[in-house]
């Protein structure tokens, strides 16, 4: 039982055992907690259980957690390589109470497990006490029967053990081994503590305080237990080996690197391999835990990280990136315990190769500016501060690179000068800035941003998050409190919420801290890199430092992914469809729809819509993963990728694949491939349907679609449904009947429409009851004469109703009105051919249509025709036409 696979459920299987519940690993970027960089520790994510804000159903717990030491209070970064035990990622085994038991059985507990389940010797072993604690001393005197000489006491802050600034903390009793006089140290609390003789493996906190802010402790409601042991020095125990380098999964990992490079490590250069082979372990589980390289926070402090083994794999020789082949040997050692790495395996692999690949064309000439730099100083003297900064600003060696690679020839670097290099590049990119002619109002973000530097955006993995306040900004001034009622910008150091940007719509959600809520109605973007949450103190209020819990809006978010992915399956498709002209133009991704604008001159077709819709669908039913990688933006697009065209992209990007394309020369491959900073669903189905809903132009040459999903695409497709039905009712049809029935229907209008107009001109030549008027005809000054208004009848009738009356009349002149039901009239004047001479249609059809209002009108002599507004005056026509030709 030595292996570190075995070592690990050795310990879990024991406390499980003894009542403890076993729990899974955390993620290595906490979500609970925002003074935190990195989970460092296995009671990070028990934090609130120990201070009583939150209630587990358990109250013992047991974990294998991983664990980074790398920036923040806890880092070791410095130490790797250079000593037996120092590492940035770890596993931390522990087990907790939480108000349940308290020191003996803590002490018990671990002192059973090492003798018993271990078989470590009694006189190998001894262990620290905090100087004051009489009682902890005691127990170890009387469970582990360990001399005073064993148990040493020591006043410093290693036995007073905190997880940070702020939280819980306590005394803390350490437990070392001695490895023998044949290895250089002393005894904790010697001058010679450092060495590697003395191996400290588990470290019992006992919990009894909770440091709200720095320099004050308050009790925890009730003493609590928490414990580490560093299971990489557990191994190096238990399989003899002087350091956690010698180990089973170390020496697998550093074998991986020597056979890849060609060489085996020597004492010159085993301090690279042991760099390297512990660097890959931080940066693969960081990656695969969501955090990317980048020059912000989490991001900067994984490339350092990155950077520092790439080196290292540079001095070794490797002509080629290196990292990025030692991940299967990494999945292989680390891959059953984690299977979180085996699903990251290419996305790290990617990562790691990006970052090398580009590390790579500044590196070698890096290390000759530093070579040319440092040629002439001797051990014990300091590299500038501004070569430091150049080494920095232009080749991308973070200063503890420069550092590291100055250590073996004891070079230290000037920090105070690299530091001031920095501020005043700040200060030059600030003054240029302010010229640019942005609004004065924004101005304000650019002091913010220098200030409290970019928000770290967590909403590709969370949707909750603790953060702390860092900027408080109303009506374009900073402010340090805004009260309840105030609508005010709030800046956090990190944050789930997405800011408005690729056209995609900013989150909302709640805000909360200790006394007071903010509601959150928008988040922007500003500066370079600032998230704005856009809020109302609804109650208490807040002030600049503040802790928060940050919730999105969840049912809104999930249904803008849906929106968003949607977005990316149509963009396909209408290219599919189209054709690879079509290119977007513009988008917008709300929760209730979405919009796309794209390139295309003509109208789509209905069958092409449909087609459009069934695609897209179509790959939606796959319910296909959707995968999000890291990419150089050439590598992406050279694979393929949709990019848009003028938009600017930083040197890396999110490159979002969906689907599989079923047929064409893609069959296989990713059907959807884009490069976008937004935020998807996890799988295609999560989309439900996709519903195109309208086609229309914007501009010459821009179509938009816009479209809805789920449960948006349900509930329109219901209302039609409803419309279907409704119709149906009406028409006493089944629903699937209502086509052919409504062109029965429409047929029967049109046929009664032709027979009602037939019998309206029939009435009006003086059949039926219009007879009994006094419109028969008549004599006007010799001419014989017809006048008529005609209800109903359409312009287009009157003529023939004209040329009727004319042959009925013999001679004569005709005048027919028509009034139709919005009001208006119509008027035709026919003469007679024997007549047309005397009289002309045109004189008169203008008297008739000034009459009711018109402008006139036009024809021949013998038949014309006019119209105007005013249909109730049709009588008037008549008598107009009657005048003049009584003239
Ligand atoms: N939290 C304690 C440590 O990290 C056990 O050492």
């Amino acid at each position: 039982m030595s292996g570190v696979n075995e070592i690990r459920s050795t310990f879990l299987d024991y406390f499980a055992r003894n009542g403890h519940e076993v729990v899974a690993s955390s993620p290595l970027v906490p979500r609970n907690d925002p003074t935190l960089m990195f989970t460092n520790a296995g009671m990070v994510q028990f934090k609130n259980v120990f201070t009583g804000l939150e209630a587990r159903p358990y109250q013992r717990a047991t974990t294998a957690q991983k664990s980074v030491r790398a920036g923040g209070k806890h880092n070791d970064l410095d130490n790797v390589g250079y000593t037996a035990r120092h590492l940035t990622f770890f596993e931390m085994l522990g087990n907790f109470s939480f108000g349940d038991y308290f020191k003996e059985r803590a002490i018990e507990l671990a002192w059973t497990l090492i003798t018993k389940e271990f078989g470590l010797k009694k006189d190998n072993l001894l262990v620290t006490v905090y100087h004051t604690d009489d009682e902890a001393a005691e127990y170890w005197k009387k469970i582990a029967g360990l001399s005073d000489d064993k148990i040493i006491r020591i006043a410093t802050s290693d036995n007073f053990w905190a997880m940070g600034d702020t939280g819980p903390c306590g005394p803390c009793s350490e437990i070392f081994i001695d490895r023998g006089d044949h290895i250089w140290g002393g005894p904790p609390g010697s001058p010679e503590e450092d060495g590697d003789r003395f191996l400290e493996f588990w470290n019992l906190v006992f919990m009894q305080f909770e440091q709200t802010e720095p320099g004050v402790q308050v009790p925890l409601p009730r003493p609590s237990i928490d414990t580490g042991m560093g299971l990489e020095r557990m191994a190096s125990i238990l399989q003899g080996v002087e350091s956690v380098f010698e180990t089973d999964l170390f020496r697998h990992l550093i074998d991986a690197a020597a056979s890849q490079i060609g060489k085996a490590p020597t004492a010159e250069t085993v301090a690279s391999y042991r760099v390297i082979a512990d660097h890959l372990r931080s940066s693969c589980f960081l990656i695969t835990d969501g955090v990317l390289p980048s020059n912000e926070g989490r991001g900067y402090v994984l490339r350092r990280i990155m950077r520092r083994a790439m080196r290292h794999a540079q001095l070794l020789g490797a002509g080629d990136p290196l990292m990025h082949k030692l991940v299967p040997a990494l999945v292989r050692e680390m891959g059953q315990a984690y299977p979180e790495l085996v699903r990251g395996e290419a996305m790290i692999a990617e990562t790691l190769k990006l970052e090398e690949s580009r590390f790579r064309k500044t590196l070698a000439r890096g290390l000759g500016l530093l070579e040319d730099a440092t040629r002439d100083l001797s051990a014990g003297a300091m590299l500038d501060g501004e070569t430091a900064f150049k080494l920095y600003d232009t080749y991308g060696f973070p200063l503890d690179l420069t550092q590291d690679a100055l250590r073996q020839r004891s070079i230290s670097v000037d920090i105070a000068g690299f530091t001031d290099a920095m501020e005043r590049q700040k200060a030059e990119a600030r003054a240029s800035w302010a010229g640019s002619g942005e609004a004065a109002t924004e101005t304000v973000w650019f002091s913010v941003r220098d200030k409290v530097g970019a928000t770290e955006f967590l909403g590709y993995e969370t949707e909750a998050a603790e953060g702390v306040v860092t900027a408080l900004v109303k009506d374009g001034a900073v402010i340090d409190a805004a009260g309840e009622g105030d609508p005010v910008l709030v800046v956090v150091n990190q944050t789930p919420f997405y800011g408005e940007s690729g056209g995609q719509v900013g989150d909302t959600g709640m805000m909360k801290g200790e006394g007071f809520a903010i509601e959150i109605t928008d988040t922007q973007k500003k500066g370079d890199g600032l998230f704005v949450h856009v809020g109302k103190v609804v109650s208490g209020s807040v002030k600049l430092g503040a802790p928060v819990e940050m919730k999105v809006d969840h049912a809104r978010r999930a249904r803008i992914r849906a929106n968003h992915s949607a977005t990316h399956l149509i963009h396909e498709a209408l290219r599919e469809i189209l054709g690879t002209h079509v290119a977007q133009k513009g988008s917008l991704v709300a929760p209730e729809r979405l919009r796309f604008d794209f390139s295309h001159t003509k109208p789509i077709s209905t069958e092409e819509m449909d087609r459009i819709e069934t695609m897209a669908n179509e790959i939606v039913l796959q319910n296909a993963p959707v995968t999000t990688r890291l990419m150089a933006v050439d590598d992406a697009i050279a694979e393929g990728a949709m990019a848009l065209f003028g938009e600017k992209y930083g040197d890396e990007v999110r490159v979002v694949r969906m689907g599989t394309a079923l047929d064409g020369d893609r069959a296989g491959k990713a059907y959807s491939v884009e490069l976008c900073g937004g935020t998807h669903v996890s799988a295609t189905g999560d989309i439900g349907i996709i519903r195109l809903v309208s086609e229309g132009a914007v501009a010459s040459g821009v179509r938009r679609i816009e479209a809805l999903t789920g449960d948006g695409a349900r509930r329109h497709l219901d209302e039609q449904d409803k419309r279907l039905k409704a119709a149906a009712a009406a028409l006493k049809v089944a629903p699937a009947d209502v086509v052919a029935r409504l062109e029965v229907v429409l047929d029967e209008r049109k046929k009664l429409e032709r027979e009602l107009s037939d019998a309206r001109k029939k009435l009006a030549l003086g059949g039926g009851a219009a007879a009994s008027d006094a419109q028969q005809s008549e004599n006007v000054a010799g001419i014989g004469f017809i006048g008529r208004v005609v209800a109903g009848v359409s312009p287009k009738d009157l003529k023939p109703l004209a040329d009727e009356g004319k042959k009925s009349l013999g001679s004569g002149v005709v005048v027919f009105v028509g009034t139709a039901e919005d009001g208006k009239a119509s008027v035709v004047v026919g003469v007679t051919d024997d007549l047309k001479d005397r009289v002309s249609a045109v004189d008169l059809v203008r008297h008739a249509s000034a009459a009711i209002g018109g402008q006139g009108g036009g024809g021949r002599p013998d038949m014309a025709q006019a119209g105007g507004p005013d249909g109730a005056k049709a009588a008037d026509a008549i008598a107009a036409v009657k005048a003049a030709l009584a003239g």
